[in-house]
């Protein structure tokens, strides 16, 4: 019997010491000079990106665009948001993607302004600068020629107190959790413990950023069932939206017939309707591991009331809500206003349409 005991304990602390060298993994670790430059001086010559003699905060090398560029392959530490060569995506088939979860910024950053976040440092011309929906209540903030930028007051990860986007993350590449709310270690309480350093936000992070997902390998969102839920924090991804889109979170009358698209609304709530077909096997089966009816659908996400990663959904109260990530790429897609899918192409393009994954009826 004492025997038994002590190999499981063994077998527990190796299984939690695997866990721990798993979560290390998303810190930054390497060489300093990699990424760091004491003086910006080498030799007398500038040591930040493009040769440019005026240093960085956190004595960086690289902004946050400039570390984040680069093609996904699978084997790169750093997520790339920006892909200077168009990057494969093709809706419902992760096979040749290589774009991540929020998609990509390459199709804004060749002037397909409509197609995605404008961040600051990718293109200084747009004319739509602030925020469709705009809501002060949930970020008192005024937006007048201000574009959006990455991180802090007018952007999305950080702390919003912080106008620098470097000050907005200072702390955090370097304490980085790998999320996972079974483990229960990112408690939205720091920049460090949100999901995708999105301050407040929770959730479980798909150790390669849903690069190639299915249905076991992909984010776990965490969202509440509340549709007209306002301005304090709940903790879901679509809060944070609303933290510049306010309108379209909680402004859409809270039932059907509704004002505006729910989110943060369960769908199994309305089960017995055509949504308690998910993710619509007559259209969907095969794509991204999907086989049998309410299979988790990668490219049509759903979030649960436990931020974690399910295989399976319409199974318990809480566990299938409608996201605004449901049908938008946080950061931009090949589609008009950064679409998973060519909503506005359908039918005639021949590709699917990911309205048809929860409206199984309507096509
Ligand atoms: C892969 C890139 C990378 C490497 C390698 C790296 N850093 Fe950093 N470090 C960053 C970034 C990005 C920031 C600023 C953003 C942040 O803090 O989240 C930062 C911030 C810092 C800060 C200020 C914030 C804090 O966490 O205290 C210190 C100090 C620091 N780094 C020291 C080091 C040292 C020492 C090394 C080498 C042992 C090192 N870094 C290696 C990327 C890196
Ligand atoms: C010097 C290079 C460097 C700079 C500058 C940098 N990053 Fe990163 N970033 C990294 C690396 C490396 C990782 C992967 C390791 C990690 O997750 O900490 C990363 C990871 C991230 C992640 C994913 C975190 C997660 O939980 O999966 C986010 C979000 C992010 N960075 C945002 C930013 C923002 C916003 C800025 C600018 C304020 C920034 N980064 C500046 C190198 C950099
Ligand atoms: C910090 C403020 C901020 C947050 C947070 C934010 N956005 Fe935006 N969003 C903007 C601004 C500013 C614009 C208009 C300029 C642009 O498109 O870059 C915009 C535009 C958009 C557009 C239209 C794109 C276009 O160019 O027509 C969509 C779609 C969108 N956002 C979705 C989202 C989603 C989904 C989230 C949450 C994952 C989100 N936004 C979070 C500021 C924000
Ligand atoms: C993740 C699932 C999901 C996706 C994807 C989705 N919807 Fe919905 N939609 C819902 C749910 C749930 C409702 C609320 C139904 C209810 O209350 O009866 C809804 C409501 C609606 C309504 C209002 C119905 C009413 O009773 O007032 C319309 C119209 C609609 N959706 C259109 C669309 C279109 C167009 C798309 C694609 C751009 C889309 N939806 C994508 C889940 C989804
Ligand atoms: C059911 C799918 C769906 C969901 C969920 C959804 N959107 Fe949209 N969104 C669309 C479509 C489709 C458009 C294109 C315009 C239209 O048809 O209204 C759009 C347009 C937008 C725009 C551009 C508005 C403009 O003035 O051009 C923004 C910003 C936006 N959405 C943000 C959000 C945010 C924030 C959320 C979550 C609170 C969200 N969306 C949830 C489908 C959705």
């Amino acid at each position: 019997m004492e025997k038994v005991k002590i190999s499981l304990g063994i077998i527990v602390s190796l299984f939690l010491m695997i866990l721990f060298n798993t979560q290390g993994i998303c810190k930054v670790t390497g060489v300093c000079s990699n990424c760091h430059t004491m003086h910006n001086s080498q030799n007398n010559q500038p040591m930040v990106y493009g040769n440019s003699t005026i240093p960085i905060k956190a004595l960086l090398r690289k902004n946050c665009l400039e570390c984040h560029t680069g093609k996904n392959t699978g084997d790169n530490t750093i997520p790339y948001v920006l892909d200077t060569s168009e990057p494969g995506y093709t809706f419902g088939d992760a096979s040749g993607r290589e774009t991540l979860a929020g998609g990509n910024f390459y199709w804004v950053y060749k002037g397909n302004y409509r197609d995605g976040h404008n961040v600051a440092g990718l293109d200084p011309d747009d004319s739509l600068s602030s925020p469709p929906g705009f809501d002060s209540a949930y970020r008192n903030i005024s937006w007048s020629g201000q574009q959006v930028t990455c991180a802090g007051t007018y952007g999305c990860h950080g702390d919003p107190s912080k106008t620098d986007p470097i000050e907005a993350v200072l702390g955090a590449h370097h304490k980085n959790e790998l999320c996972n709310a079974t483990l229960g270690n990112c408690d939205g309480s720091t920049v460090a413990k949100s999901y995708r350093f999105l301050l407040g936000v929770k959730g479980t992070e798909d150790p390669d950023w849903e690069l190639h997902p299915d249905t076991l390998h992909h984010n776990g969102y965490y969202a509440v069932d509340n549709p007209t839920g306002g301005t304090e924090n709940s903790g879901s991804i679509n809060w944070l939206c609303g933290q510049c889109h306010g309108n379209f979170h909680s402004d859409n009358g809270g039932a059907s017939p509704w004002l505006r698209h729910p989110t943060d609304y369960d769908m199994n709530n309305v089960k017995n309707k055509e949504y308690g077909n998910y993710p619509n096997i007559a259209l969907f089966s095969g794509k991204l591991g999907v086989s049998a009816t309410y299979d988790y659908f990668a490219d049509v996400p759903v979030g649960n009331t436990q931020g974690v990663v399910l295989s399976q959904v319409l199974q318990n109260s809480g566990d299938a809500i409608v996201l605004c990530v449901s049908c938008h790429r946080a950061h931009g897609s090949p589609y008009w206003k950064s679409l998973r899918w060519d909503y506005k192409g359908w039918p005639g393009n021949g590709e699917l349409n990911g309205c048809n994954a929860c409206h199984t009826t309507k096509y």
